[in-house]
C-alpha cells in the first residue's frame, strides 16, 4: 500500500483497490478496523478449532489398534496443535494478544468449528474424521492459501500440506475397514452415517444466510462462498465413498446432468445453529477439557515468562557492563 495514488482517493478506497489487485495485506499496512476485526474473528476461531479438534482424536490414541496407527494418529494430533500455534501467531500480528483470544474461547465468547462437538465412538470414527472432516477442512483451506492477509495465507500453505496427509490417513483407515470383515465394513458405514451431515455443515450457513460472506469476499478474505465449497466437497467425496463401497446417508443425493453437480438433501440447519449456540452433544465437555488443560498449564506459562524476564535482565546487565568497559 505504499504506491502513490491520486489525492482524491480516500484511504479506504486505496485499500479496496489494493486487495482487488490481488496484493497481500501485511501487518504494517493500514487496514480498515472492520477488516482487522473480521480477520481476528476468523483466524482466532480457526485456531480454536485446531486446538479443540485435538480432543476427539486424542480420545483414541491409547486405543489405536496397532503401533503404526498409534504413531500416525499421535503425529496428526501434534500437527493440529502446531496449526493452532501458527494461527494464533498470525492473529497476534493484528494486535490482539493470545491471552485475550484464549480467554474468549474458555468463556464461550468465541466460536470454534461445530464439527468438534460430536463424539468419536469407534475406531472407524478416526477414519471418518480424517477422510470427511479433514477433507472438508482442506476444501476450505486451499482457498485460504490465497486469502488477502499475508500472515494468514502463508500459515495456510503449510497447514494444507499437513491436512492432506491427515485426509489420507483417514481414507486409509476407511479403506482397511471397508475391505475387511462384515463387522468392520458395518463400522465404517456407521461412522459415515454419523459424520456425513456434520461435515457438510462445517462450511457454514447457506450463502443467503451467511452475514459475513459478502464483505469477506469483497476483501478477498474468503475466495469462495460457503455453498460453492460445500458443493465442491460433495462432488468430490461421493466418488470416494463409491470407491470404498459405502453409501452416503442421503436419499436425495443424485447426479444432475444439467448442472454437472450432485443434488443433495435438505441440511438440518436447526441442528447446526443449536451446535454453534453451545448445545451440541459435546460442547460442554470440550470447553471443560480446554479449561482444565489451561489451568493445568499455568505453571508452564509462569515458568516460561519468569525465564524470559531473567534472560532479558541478564542481557541488559551484559550490555551495561560492555558500555561501561568501552
Ligand atoms: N462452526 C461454528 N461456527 C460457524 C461455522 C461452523 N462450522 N460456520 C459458520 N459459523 C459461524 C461463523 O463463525 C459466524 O459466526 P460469528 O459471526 O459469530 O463469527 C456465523 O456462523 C455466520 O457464518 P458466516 O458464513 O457468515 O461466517 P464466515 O464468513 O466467517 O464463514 C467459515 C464461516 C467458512 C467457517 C469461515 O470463518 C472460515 O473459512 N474459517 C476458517 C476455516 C475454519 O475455521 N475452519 C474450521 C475447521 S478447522 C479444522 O477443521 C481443523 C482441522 O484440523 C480438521
Amino acid at each position: 500500500m505504499s504506491q502513490p495514488m491520486g489525492e482524491s482517493i480516500s484511504i479506504e478506497e486505496r485499500f479496496e483497490a489494493f486487495v482487488a489487485e490481488e496484493n497481500r495485506v501485511e501487518p504494517k499496512h493500514w487496514m480498515p478496523d472492520a477488516y482487522r476485526k473480521t480477520l481476528v474473528r476468523q483466524i482466532s476461531q480457526h485456531a480454536h478449532s485446531e486446538v479443540v479438534g485435538m480432543l476427539p482424536e486424542a480420545n483414541w490414541i491409547s486405543r489405536a489398534p496397532s503401533l503404526r496407527s498409534k504413531l500416525i494418529l499421535l503425529a496428526k494430533v501434534q500437527d493440529e496443535a502446531g496449526h493452532g500455534l501458527y494461527l494464533y501467531s498470525a492473529a497476534e500480528t493484528l494486535g490482539t494478544p493470545r491471552e485475550k483470544m484464549i480467554d474468549d474461547l474458555l468463556t464461550g465468547k468465541a466460536k470454534y468449528s461445530s464439527i468438534f462437538n460430536y463424539p468419536t465412538l469407534t475406531w472407524a470414527d478416526m477414519g471418518a474424521v480424517g477422510w470427511l472432516v479433514d477433507g472438508a477442512a482442506i476444501a476450505n483451506q486451499v482457498m485460504l492459501c490465497r486469502t488477502s492477509y499475508g500472515p494468514y495465507s502463508r500459515a495456510m500453505v503449510r497447514i494444507c500440506k499437513e491436512e492432506s496427509f491427515h485426509q489420507r490417513q483417514g481414507f486409509e483407515i476407511m479403506m482397511n475397514l471397508s475391505k475387511g470383515t462384515k463387522g468392520q465394513k458395518e463400522m465404517a458405514q456407521d461412522a459415515l452415517n454419523r459424520w456425513w451431515w456434520p461435515s457438510v455443515m462445517m462450511f457454514g450457513p447457506s450463502d443467503d444466510n451467511s452475514p459475513n460472506s459478502a464483505q469477506s469476499m469483497r476483501w478477498r478474505i474468503k475466495r469462495k462462498s460457503n455453498d460453492e465449497l460445500r458443493q465442491e466437497y460433495i462432488d468430490k467425496t461421493v466418488k470416494q465413498a463409491e470407491y470404498l463401497g459405502l453409501t452416503i446417508p442421503d436419499k436425495d443425493l443424485k447426479w444432475n446432468e444439467d448442472t454437472g453437480h450432485y443434488d443433495f438433501g435438505e441440511i438440518d440447519w436447526t441442528e447446526f445453529f443449536d451446535v454453534i449456540a453451545g448445545n451440541g452433544p459435546c460442547n460442554a465437555e470440550r470447553i471443560a477439557a480446554r479449561q482444565k488443560a489451561h489451568n493445568d498449564g499455568a505453571w508452564v506459562r509462569d515458568a516460561a515468562s519468569a525465564y524470559a524476564k531473567k534472560q532479558s535482565r541478564r542481557k541488559k546487565l551484559e550490555e551495561e557492563t560492555q558500555d561501561s568497559a568501552a
